[in-house]
């Protein structure tokens, strides 16, 4: 198979582990046969250094020319000005919204081998293995109006939180098919005390719920998700929430797993479906890590695993991800951290010691 790979390495530590990302994409195509061709672009922070914006339309038109996007990180310090007309974030929202990537799936799975070296007791977090369904281009983060203005008063600013019922129905959708091929469990998160659109969310997705009766559908508010999540996380299955719920309960939910340096992510732009390849960009959750950068400490597992998600969303290469996935699992088993995970009596190692440990394990 030939895969035409788009990559953004991006701010921070992402030029890092993306190369760890790549690495390790290379050695499985030569293992299993696969023909890899690489096409860098900016985004971000460089792209507004040397661009004058976050995400060019050429950028774009590469990824959208390609059959998959892997990105680094984004953001950093120097590009925080709350004034400044552009910011790199705008780059990953433009790339979210142009290529139509409206599924963000997040899995968070404890590897046996951390299960002592977390904040979290090993009794509360022993067995998790849930996935997060993230509506990711609709909501606060993009509806209008969104805008800051001057008022007699003073200054003012709103944000919307707007959705159709297409929008819910199709990752609502995701949400279900997932948990067909899973636990049979969806739980979808919203705020339907309080907020209108939450109230259409759970009418659509009862609606939803009637193609889908061997799921068991749960309608959790965010805030008792929040908790439930820290104090039982193995009740879940798949949650499917909206945009921003979804960003800051993946975060919280990072640390069942260990540390943010561990969570892959997949956007997708179509209901994934056994048997058929869709377009997705992959990228680890974590931020670009300002303070790591340069220094050879970035955990590359997130991106590295996030290879992993693409094989087999946009490839269908369900034996190729499993082979990545083991290998990550093997070195952590033998003892290897980075920074991040490390523990007492472990191996530590940097970003490029943790790649080659992956690939090497990969190769065979
Ligand atoms: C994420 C990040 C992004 C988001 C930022 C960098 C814009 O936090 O992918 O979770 O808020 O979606
Ligand atoms: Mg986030």
């Amino acid at each position: 198979m030939q895969f035409n790979l788009t990559v953004l390495p991006g701010d921070g530590v992402g030029p890092e582990v993306t190369n760890e990302a790549t690495k390790v994409l290379q050695v499985t195509g030569k293992r299993f046969g696969h023909d890899v061709s690489l096409h860098y672009g900016l985004v971000g922070g460089v792209a507004i250094d040397q661009l004058g914006t976050a995400l060019s339309p050429d950028t774009l038109k590469m990824c959208r020319d390609s059959d998959a996007v892997l990105l680094g990180a984004v953001g950093g310090p120097e590009w925080d000005d709350p004034k400044a007309r552009v910011h790199p974030e705008d780059g990953l929202l433009a790339l979210r919204k142009g290529l139509g990537l409206f599924a963000n799936l997040r899995p968070v799975k404890v590897f046996p081998t951390l299960v002592d070296s977390t904040n979290l007791k090993p009794e509360v977090i022993k067995g998790v293995d849930l996935i997060f369904v993230r509506e990711l281009t609709g909501g606060l983060y993009f509806a209008r109006p969104k805008r800051q203005w001057q008022t007699s008063r003073g200054r003012r600013a709103t944000d919307s939180m707007t959705y159709s019922e297409q929008e819910i129905e199709r990752i609502v959708r995701v949400g279900f098919e997932l948990a067909q091929g899973r636990r049979k469990k969806l739980v979808s998160v919203d705020k339907a005390n309080v907020l209108e659109s939450s109230r259409l969310w759970r009418q659509v997705a009862m609606e939803v719920a009637k193609e889908y009766p061997d799921v068991e559908l749960e309608h959790m508010l965010v805030d008792a998700c929040a908790m439930r999540l820290i104090q039982n996380p193995p009740y879940f299955d798949v949650l499917v929430t909206e945009n921003m719920f979804g960003d800051i309960l993946t975060d919280e939910a990072s640390m069942l797993a260990g540390s943010m340096g561990m969570l892959p992510s997949a956007s997708l732009a179509e209901v994934p479906q056994e048997g058929v390849n869709i377009f997705g960009m992959y990228e680890p959750i974590h931020g670009s890590a300002p303070r790591r950068a340069g220094l050879n400490m970035a955990n590359p597992i997130a991106i590295i695993l996030s290879i992993a998600m693409m094989l087999r969303y946009s490839f269908g290469l369900i034996q190729e991800a499993q082979t990545i996935e083991t290998a990550v699992d093997d070195v952590l088993q033998e003892g290897y951290r980075t920074y991040d995970i490390m523990d007492e009596g472990k191996i530590r190692v940097g970003t490029e010691e943790m790649g080659d440990l992956i690939a090497g394990k990969v190769g065979g």
